[in-house]
């Protein structure tokens, strides 16, 4: 993939942040996901590419944009798997919680795992820990490992585990272990992503969250070079149908990072929409907003750490209509 395409993905995170970022705390996550939908739609269109959705906002039937399947983009010549989370954590926005973002991943075309819309078990490590972790391990045995290849003792790690019911038994283990637990309301990429960041003091995310939300979560560590294993979550029969039509051969597979995104040339780009550890929200200053955003790749992987001032009054047209509108109301 061209290098260039890293900038033209921050655009499109950006645009979605500055559209959904008008609606925190406001209690609508409906409105604000629709805003970033809308916007990250529009902006994708200026990307010369050929882009096909692989995850996305769902089936086209319940999606009128960003639909799995949904052809993106402005060019024919680099054809592309699309990865998309307008808002991840769109709860977050709406409550004015922190960690929810706008994020897109993009890999060559067949290269991102078409995951069906359902529950993903997931394991997550930064660099320093990878290939010692073990989906099939319990979690006691994945935690020895991970202290082990850190040079710290269990009681040294940090997990993020996603506050649910269906984690009681993870996280009574993870504490008899005797590792230390940060709980996440939701936003299990912001919790999968901070395994790879030094200054996060996170070691591990483990439990179930969005299937969609794993291959995202790989991709970024794809880049920064940590390490997951994923196996669908299905509920019912109907789901495992689901997922077998849409190309998954065996649904006990373990899926490896490299299963979730295939080669080494991913693209990720995230930008805040609410305050966070890893990335400023949209800020306001008159009529300037200001984001942040980070964009790596997995050929090279550099990060990138990029801070935009934004002229509303210069935006184009749909995307002015929404934020205007949006902070007017
Ligand atoms: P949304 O942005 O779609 O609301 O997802 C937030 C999230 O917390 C994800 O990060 C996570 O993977 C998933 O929901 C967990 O699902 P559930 O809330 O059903 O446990």
């Amino acid at each position: 993939m061209e290098r260039e395409l890293a900038l033209e993905l921050v655009r499109v995170t950006e645009a979605a942040a500055l559209a959904a970022a008008p609606w925190m705390g406001k209690g609508d996550k409906i409105a604000a996901d629709q805003a970033a939908v809308d916007a990250m739609r529009a902006t994708f269109d200026t990307v010369n590419m050929e882009g096909t959705v692989v995850i996305g906002e769902g089936e086209k039937d319940e999606a009128p944009m960003l639909y799995t399947g949904e052809e993106l983009g402005a060019g024919e010549d680099i054809k592309l798997d699309i990865a998309v989370d307008p808002v991840e954590g769109t709860r977050l926005v709406a409550k004015g919680l922190p960690n929810s973002l706008a994020v897109v991943g993009a890999a060559e075309r067949g290269h991102l795992l078409n995951a069906p819309d359902m529950y993903m078990k997931k394991i997550a490590v930064g660099p320093e820990a990878k290939g010692v972790i073990d989906l099939e391990a319990s979690p006691t045995e994945n935690l020895e490992a991970v202290a082990e290849a850190k040079g710290k003792d269990v009681s040294d790690l940090t997990v993020i585990i996603l506050e649910r019911p269906r984690h009681k038994e993870i996280v009574e283990e993870v504490r008899e272990a005797g590792a230390r637990i940060k709980f996440i309301l939701d936003g299990d990429v912001a919790g999968g992503i901070a395994t790879a960041l030094e200054y996060s003091g996170v070691d591990m995310l483990i439990g179930i969250g969005g299937a969609p939300e794993g291959v995202l979560t790989a991709t970024a560590l794809k880049c920064l070079g940590g390490d997951m294993q994923a196996q669908l979550h299905s509920r019912n029969d109907s789901e495992t149908e689901k997922a077998l039509q849409m190309g998954i051969e065996d649904i006990e597979q373990i899926f490896s990072i490299d299963d979730l995104v295939k080669g080494d040339d991913a693209i990720f780009s995230v930008t805040g929409i609410t305050d966070g550890e890893m990335l400023n929200g949209v800020r306001y200053h008159g009529e300037q907003a200001e984001t942040h955003s980070i964009v790596m790749r997995s050929k090279t992987r550099t990060v990138r750490h990029i801070k935009a001032k934004h002229r509303i009054e210069y935006k184009p047209s749909y995307f002015k209509k929404e934020v205007l509108a949006t902070k007017e109301s």
